[in-house]
């Protein structure tokens, strides 16, 4: 069900935001580096993960502050499946200690709570706490904080692709029917508009199967800085240099008035 996002509160005037005069409205995070932030250290990876999730806590913060309607943050993808049990266990753990430590204040902040991704494939109490706190938090209108968990781009366009099939299939619909707008309604992520600028931590400079159909336009801000040390100052400097961009869309920057050949 696609939903009316007003992300400016009465709350909002208290915080200066004239640095935040082009805001992007949907911000996807890739938040990388949380193993080599704890190996440097000499703290197993696992710590990583639990310095990552604050870093989510204040991200989060930043965004509902600064009035970004949409935060799409990658916190397990589903080649994650892979890593060692005990890992991937301290992950199932962590999220579901976030959920129950953040749901209150999602509700205080009207924040808005999803998921994309093959949920199915997640522990049952994981599964059981993203649906309870989706439910309570459908009303809130502020903001939307999607997750995406057990989540891969490919998988989500094959989806995608076999449930546009099937209503061939059924005679709801004929091939030629098919647009990309028409498709995207297929996605898991179709409540959500395009991704405005995509920040991914650490240095790798890949999308790693995250939100590829998604990403088309995206703005791409890469950084060093590892996910566990990305502060609000490393976020700020996203947005501003996310500013500066110039938005063609596949066009000439010129308006057809002004003579584009
Ligand atoms: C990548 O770091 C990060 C992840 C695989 C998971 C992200 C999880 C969190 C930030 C914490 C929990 C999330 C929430 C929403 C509470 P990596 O392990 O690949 O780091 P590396 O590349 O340095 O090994």
């Amino acid at each position: 069900m696609k939903h009316t996002i007003n992300a400016e509160s009465p709350d909002s005037e208290k915080v200066d935001l004239s640095w935040l005069s082009n805001p992007p409205r949907h911000v996807a995070v890739i938040m990388d580096g949380n193993g080599r932030w704890a190996t440097k250290r000499h703290l197993p990876r696992v710590m990583g993960h639990r310095a990552g999730a604050e870093s989510v806590r204040r991200v989060v913060t930043a965004s509902r502050q600064w009035n970004i309607p949409y935060l799409t943050l990658y916190a397990f993808s589903w080649e994650n499946w892979t890593r060692p049990r005990l890992e991937v266990n301290a992950l199932m753990a962590l999220l579901e200690e976030f959920i129950d430590q953040e749901i209150q204040t999602m509700l205080n902040n009207s924040i808005r709570f999803s998921v994309v991704g093959a949920r199915e494939r997640l522990p049952e109490s994981v599964f059981k706490k993203i649906r309870m706190a989706e439910d309570r938090t459908s009303a809130c209108d502020r903001m939307v904080l999607t997750l995406a968990l057990s989540y891969s781009g490919r998988e989500e366009i094959v989806k995608a692709a076999t449930a546009f099939a099937r209503d061939v299939q059924k005679g709801i619909l004929s091939p030629e029917d098919l647009s990309a707008e028409r498709f995207s309604d297929y996605l898991d992520s179709r409540d959500l508009p395009p991704p405005d600028l995509l920040i991914r931590t650490s240095g790798e400079v890949r999308v790693s199967n995250f939100l590829l159909w998604q990403i088309a336009y995206t703005e791409l801000h890469f950084t060093r800085t590892l996910w566990p040390d990305f502060s609000e100052e490393d976020y700020r400097r996203a947005l501003m240099d996310y500013q500066e961009r110039v938005r063609r869309f596949g066009r000439t920057g010129a308006t057809p008035d002004e003579g584009a050949i």
